[in-house]
């Protein structure tokens, strides 16, 4: 019996709104191991010299060579608020990382199987990729107190082929909720142009490519933006054009969670796009 992927109503729901929320996908078992992996990568990471940070504010400015060069590779970037003006860390260095990129689906044996659950690929099969390929993926912390926002933004202006394909397999590792940090998308908002490109610029930085200017509705009012309250174990798929963002995480529980964005290989995936790989992304095999 073939692997089951989507639902008609489902896939209904995923083309109307751009998103689509399926609670309990993963088991708790498989959220807590992915944790701990992750709790004990950070243990065994020593910070270099110049520590990377990441922050979607200011994005071009703090894009940095070893942020560059993390497409295939497991890295670590901490949170913007991590350092004190010494340059030390305010508190634990397990309490001061924002994310891991951008390859642990193909170096880390936990995160490679459940990142090519075949139930994903059966998802991809119902949204029409042809070819479907682990382009990227990221384990987000969101820890308590510091863990930063996300500004609102579009996946397709990260992740760009032509046509748009790239499609974001979102998990709650743990309980994300309003408090915590939780996405906020904008139903039919996939059905907007893509505003921004982000990509190589040619001379070793990062630059964005404005290409329309139709605004996003203010993320101030929470209408009309719905938040994806997400219980452990919850997948999310969203759009290529989904306006999506995320609030800082002022609370005391942290917001683990692990995104997977998977293009389609019949796309053309350009040379300039700012994650470059020194082998092709693979697919479900
Ligand atoms: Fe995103």
């Amino acid at each position: 019996m073939p692997t089951p992927g989507l639902t008609a109503d489902q896939l209904a729901a995923f083309r109307r709104d751009g998103y689509l929320v399926l609670p309990g996908f993963y088991d708790a078992a498989t959220c807590e191991s992915l944790v701990a992996r992750a709790k004990a990568l950070v243990e065994a990471f020593e910070p270099g010299e110049v520590a990377s940070i990441f922050t979607t504010n200011e994005q071009t400015r703090v894009t940095d060579d070893y942020f560059l060069a993390s497409g295939d590779d497991v890295r670590f970037f901490f949170e913007a608020e991590a350092f004190r003006p010494d340059g030390g860390l305010r508190q634990d260095k397990a309490l001061s990382i924002n994310k891991i990129g951008h390859a642990l689906h193909d170096r880390d044996p936990l995160f490679a199987r459940a990142s090519r659950d075949p139930r994903l690929a059966a998802i991809c099969a119902d949204l029409g990729m042809a070819d479907p390929r682990l382009m990227q993926s990221m384990y987000i912390f969101k820890n308590p107190f510091i863990g930063g926002e996300v500004g609102c933004h579009q996946d397709g202006t990260f992740l760009y082929t032509d046509p748009l394909t790239v499609t974001g397999f979102w998990v709650a590792l743990q309980d994300a909720t309003t408090e915590n940090g939780c996405l906020w998308a904008l139903p039919g908002g996939h059905l907007g142009p893509l505003r921004r490109r982000f990509r190589r610029d040619g001379a070793g930085g990062v630059t964005f490519d404005e290409l329309d200017d139709t605004p996003f509705p203010p993320v101030e009012s929470a209408a009309p933006w719905v938040p994806l309250e997400a219980p452990q174990g919850t997948l999310v798929l969203l759009h290529a054009l989904l306006p999506h963002w995320s609030c800082a995480n002022r609370s005391a529980r942290s917001r683990h969670a692990y995104a997977v964005h998977i293009v389609d290989g019949a796309a053309a995936y350009p040379a300039d796009n700012w994650l470059q790989r020194a082998t092709p992304a693979r697919g479900f095999s």
